[in-house]
């Protein structure tokens, strides 16, 4: 019998290289996601192609006011009976209000090895660190930047000719196989 596979939600703000992999996850027959709805603050991000050429819905929702902005995503969100959020590379952070009340249902993915490197250039503090590892996480979302439960991490080696733009494309690459790893392993 085909699994009943949850309503889900993935909130952008760019190039959505781990939305297209979580499209493309969500279609296996074991996934335990369909994407219903993708969202994004940024009407220019690269990523609506991937909703667009899977006809998916997608909504671009910006408001200066946090309150209204939330309250937007929020109706959108339960208008569309999303069960599950992934953020992929989006660049809000969340209320309590908010993650309150979707508790454990909103998870993120994280260029580094938290509770290293929060927030942004994650690589170059990588690098300037002279870290022998990096990788990422996926975690639950909190009301704090990039600090909810973890739920999965892949390290992988910094090597000595490592720069800024092959470390990015290393873990870039491994984010594309941990998030759906993650998926299941609190779906399933
Ligand atoms: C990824 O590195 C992700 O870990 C971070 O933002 C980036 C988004 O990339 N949160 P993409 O838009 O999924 O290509």
């Amino acid at each position: 019998m085909a699994i009943k596979k949850i309503n889900t939600a993935v909130l952008i703000s760019g190039r959505g290289s781990n939305l297209k992999n979580l499209i493309f996850f969500s279609k296996k027959k074991n996934s335990p996601i369909i994407i219903k709805l993708v969202i994004s603050d940024n009407s220019r991000a690269k990523g609506l192609i991937y909703a667009k050429k899977n006809f998916i819905k997608f909504k671009v929702i910006k408001n200066k006011d946090r309150k209204i902005f939330e309250n937007k995503i929020k109706n959108e969100l339960l208008h569309n009976k999303i069960k599950f959020i992934c953020l992929a590379g989006f660049m809000k952070i969340l209320s309590k209000n908010f993650v309150n009340k979707f508790k454990n249902k909103i998870i993120n993915i994280h260029p580094s090895l938290l509770p290293k490197y929060k927030g942004l250039n994650t690589h170059e503090k990588v690098l300037k660190n002279k870290d022998k590892f990096s990788g990422c996480t996926v975690h639950f979302v909190n009301e704090n930047l990039d600090s909810g439960k973890i739920i999965l991490q892949k390290k992988i080696k910094v090597l000595k000719n490592d720069n800024l733009a092959s470390l990015k494309k290393k873990v870039l690459m491994i984010e594309h196989k941990v998030y759906p790893k993650a998926i299941i392993k609190i779906l399933k």
